[in-house]
This record gives C-alpha cells, structure tokens and sequence, in this order.
C-alpha cells in the first residue's frame, strides 16, 4: 500500500502534536509500506525498501547513499548533492543512532524533525530518489554486540573523548550499507576522524563501497554547520564562530611557529571567551589520528578541536600544510 505524504497536512499536525505526522502514518496504518511524497519515496521497514533498491540494480543503477541522523541542513544537502552528481539514484537514511551516544543526556537532546527534514528532501531530491527512515527495532532487532577494532584510528579526540562512539557508529553505517548496499556513501569532512573510520570499516567487511569524502559546510561567519547549533542560544552562537576563526589563524600562524606553541594558541585563544571549553585540540596525522609533534614529520596534518558550548559539544577541523 502507497500514502501519499501532504507537506500542509503535516505541518497542520506538528501544532498538535509530539509524534512527526510521517511516524504517525507508519504507527497507524502498518500496512503502508512506502509514503510518496511530491518528489522521493519515504520508507520504514526494510522489506519493502530492499524490494526498491533490488529493481533499482537490476535496471543497472548506481545508489549514491547519504546516513544521516537528521535535523538536516546545508552540510547534509551538499553531501546529497555530491551524490546526484554521481549517481542515478539517492538513498538518505535520517536514524538517530542510540548506539553512538555515551552521553544519554546529547541522546535525548538531539533534535529530531522528521517532517521539517522530509519537507526539505522533497525540495531537492528525485523522483528516483528514496528516504528510509528507519526506527531502533527495525536497525537493532536484537542488541549488536559486535566490537570493532581501529587500531589508533579511534585512539585519540573523539575516540578518547566518546569512548563506544566510533563503534557505535560503525555498529548503525555497516547495517545500513548492508540494506541499502550503495555503490557510493557520501561523508563530510566536518566529522572528519569519522571518515576514516568508515574507510577502515569497508575494507574490514569488504564491503563493495566507495566512500567519498565532500567539504565542510560553513556559515558565513565561518562556523561549520551542525545539527547540534540549533541547541546554542543567541549568545552562544555568537561565541561559536571563534572556533573556526581561530583555526584559520593556526593556518597562518603555524608557518611561524612549533606544533606546540600553535596548539596553545589555539586552545588560549578558544579559552579566552567566557563562554567557550576547549575539550582537546590536536594536530594529527591524517593517515593514523596519531598526535605529530613536529611539522615536518609528515606532509601534512589535521587540526581538530571539540569545544563544550554550555551544554552543546561542538567539533570542527582545517587542514595544516606547513611545509
Ligand atoms: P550526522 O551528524 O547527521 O551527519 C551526517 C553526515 O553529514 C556526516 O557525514 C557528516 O559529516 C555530514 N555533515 C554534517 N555537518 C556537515 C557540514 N557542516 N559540512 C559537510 N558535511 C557535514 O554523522 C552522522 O550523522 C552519524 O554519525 C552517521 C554517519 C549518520 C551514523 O549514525
């Protein structure tokens, strides 16, 4: 059975209430298997997602993929626009992924607005072009116990930092490539550790997926774009554009000065405002996450910072090439 979503109606029933109006019709009406909005397919379960992407191969289509956990803005758009130029055909997944929480309190707090983001898919999505929406059952039908090994990919920042994140998130991307089975997946570099846990992932499956990896989306102060900004305040947010600011510095200022002195820069500088924590910031090497202490060790590295914004933990990362 096919319901076709209605964007007006939607927003007519978030007014009144706590469910998004698209869980609504899933809870209500099992028997829909797809919700056919304007422009892409939304799905829920997996049987009759499997069913689409099996014709989709069978025509000889490629599937560009794009995992999200929704709350969706111009970063997770541009990613998905990486992905119509590649591909025939887009899947994105919008799950919010209670595996890669260590803080249930960051869990519990992240927003969710499945019809805002369904409304903003169908704006630039496909005919083509599917949506699942998968709930914690349907990911998780029993607990996934797998552990998964990084070696020193998830040693430091936010694999210290977030201990079971990365596994977490290998635990949600590996199921959903197992579903979906996408010749390409879109990452952005904003998560950037992320990238290369995903890379070590599908060379660990074997798993036939290219993963690509797209630029980080700023706002025009500079602060990359997160699903977690909409949490800061007014103030906040002003504070939060010194993060990118200085990070741009450490370009500059790394040509002049030790790996040292251009991190306690950086991290004096973000302190210096009231309203701004650094958690780490490192200088790594990009191949192994591994902290270098000398410039010329290596080609080139990564600056990346996680700094708590009241109670908004934000991430963001430039490449340094002194050399
Ligand atoms: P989420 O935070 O929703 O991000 C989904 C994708 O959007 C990630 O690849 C992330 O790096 C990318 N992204 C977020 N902000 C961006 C920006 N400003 N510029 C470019 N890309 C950006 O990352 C996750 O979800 C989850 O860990 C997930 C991979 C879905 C697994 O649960």
């Amino acid at each position: 059975m096919i319901v076709t979503y209605d964007c007006h109606t939607a927003r007519k029933y978030k007014n009144n209430k706590k469910t998004s109006y698209v869980e609504n019709i899933f809870n209500e009406f099992p028997i829909f298997e797809e919700i056919v909005v304007k422009q892409m397919k939304v799905y829920k379960n997996i049987p009759a997602l499997i069913e689409k992407t099996g014709a989709i191969k069978r025509k000889g289509l490629k599937i560009g993929f794009i995992p999200t956990m929704g709350a969706l803005h111009k970063g997770h758009l541009s990613l998905i626009n990486c992905s119509q130029i590649d591909n025939p055909v887009t899947v994105v997944s919008i799950f919010v992924n209670p595996t890669q929480f260590n803080n249930p309190v960051d869990l519990q707090k992240y927003p969710r607005e499945l019809d805002n983001d369904i409304a903003l898919l169908d704006t630039i999505l496909n005919q083509n072009d599917l949506v699942f929406t998968p709930d914690e059952k349907t990911i998780y039908p029993k607990p996934d116990n797998r552990i998964f090994n990084f070696g020193t990919l998830d040693k430091t920042m936010e694999g210290k930092h977030r201990p079971g994140h990365f596994n977490g998130v290998a635990q949600a991307v590996s199921r959903l490539f197992s579903i979906i089975k996408p010749d390409k997946a879109y990452f952005g570099a904003k998560d950037f550790q992320q990238v290369a846990i995903i890379k070590n992932l599908i060379k660990q499956l074997n798993l036939p997926v290219e993963i690509i990896s797209c630029p980080i989306i700023r706002e025009s102060d500079g602060l990359a774009l997160s699903s977690r900004n909409k949490l800061l305040s007014t103030e906040q947010r002003k504070a939060a554009a010194e993060i990118s600011s200085v990070l741009f510095q450490a370009l500059e200022y790394s040509t002049g000065h030790s790996v040292i002195e251009t991190k306690n820069m950086v991290i004096r500088t973000v302190n210096s405002n009231p309203l701004l924590n650094v958690e780490y910031f490192e200088i790594v090497d990009p191949e192994t996450f591994l902290p270098v202490s000398k410039w010329d060790e290596i080609p080139e590295c990564r600056g990346c910072i996680a700094v708590i914004v009241g109670k908004v933990r934000l991430i963001d990362n430039i490449k340094l090439s002194v050399r």
